[in-house]
């Protein structure tokens, strides 16, 4: 899914999913402004874009990303950072992004690179990706939302033990503690994440965007309240014309078809 050129986001499409990958090879996909200005963009591009039902991010085959990048980080003082609003200002967009993400990593996802993994909707991960939050070897800390996702998502002794020692953790460790979804070849990473995001993408879009923000409820919200929020969106389904048609379709044995409303 690598390709070379002069942009820090390569965009493309296939049928009703929108590809970025992360291109600054020579720097191991270093997120600079630059990029997360980039990718900022297009993820927004697509998620108002009504042809595109799931978005994929990758990398190279050696880096998903090794992190902020140092270089640019490395002069910035603490008055610089609190007025540019670091990671505030660009990071934090694909928080906005209502449609399912879909991050595809092989090599390296270090540092912002594994945050940024962390705050997709699933990660597909190939044999050969390795992950950790080795900023403390810099005196620095994961504050793209690793100190508040890395527990959730693989629990507190396990989140301690990769940021205090900046360890990194190979593809199977982070299958087995639940930081990916799926493990593949190398060669098959490609294939397995455009597969998983057309097949979603194929699904009702406003139901698909209902469910996502379920899950998020309970990945950052209390049991009572998303109970709660799961409720009303479920009462909502029942004033879409896919829920309809997608209950029909299953009572008469054929395909649902979809209109995304
Ligand atoms: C800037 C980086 C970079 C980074 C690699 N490069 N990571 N540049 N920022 N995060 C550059 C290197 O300087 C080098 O440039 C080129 O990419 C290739 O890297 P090498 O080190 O030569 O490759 P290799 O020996 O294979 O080692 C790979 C690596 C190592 C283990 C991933 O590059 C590494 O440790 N990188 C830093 C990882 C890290 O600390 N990440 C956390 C960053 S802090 P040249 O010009 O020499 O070819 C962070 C904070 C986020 O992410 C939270 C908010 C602040």
């Amino acid at each position: 899914m690598s390709a070379v050129s002069e942009s820090p986001v390569l965009v493309r499409r296939e049928g009703r999913v929108g590809i970025l990958t992360l291109n600054r090879p020579q720097q191991l996909n270093a997120l600079n402004d630059a990029l997360m200005d980039a990718l900022g963009a297009a993820l927004l591009a697509f998620d108002a874009d009504e042809g595109i039902g799931a978005i994929v991010i990758t990398g190279s085959d050696k880096a998903f990303a090794a992190g902020a990048d140092i270089a640019a980080m490395a002069g910035w003082t603490y008055t610089e950072v609190v007025r540019d609003q670091f990671i505030t200002r660009n990071w934090e967009t694909l928080r906005q992004v209502r449609k399912p993400v879909i991050a595809a990593v092989a090599g390296f996802a270090l540092g912002g690179g594994c945050e940024l993994a962390l705050a997709c909707d699933i990660v597909v991960a190939a044999e050969s990706a390795r992950f950790g939050l080795p900023e403390i070897k810099l005196a620095m800390l994961p504050g793209a939302g690793g100190t508040q996702r890395l527990p959730r998502a693989i629990g507190k002794a396990k989140a301690m033990d990769l940021c205090l020692s900046g360890r990194l953790m190979d593809a199977a460790e982070a299958d087995r503690l639940g930081l990916v979804s799926r493990v593949v070849p190398a060669e098959r990473l490609a294939d397995e994440a455009l597969g998983l995001a057309a097949t979603v993408a194929g699904y009702s879009l406003p139901a698909l965007m209902s469910l996502k923000a379920c899950v998020q409820r309970a990945w950052e919200g209390s049991l009572t309240e998303g109970i709660g929020y799961e409720r009303r969106e479920l009462y909502a389904r029942f004033a879409t014309e896919d829920a309809r048609e997608g209950m029909q379709a299953f009572l008469a044995k054929r395909p649902p078809v979809f209109q995304h409303r």
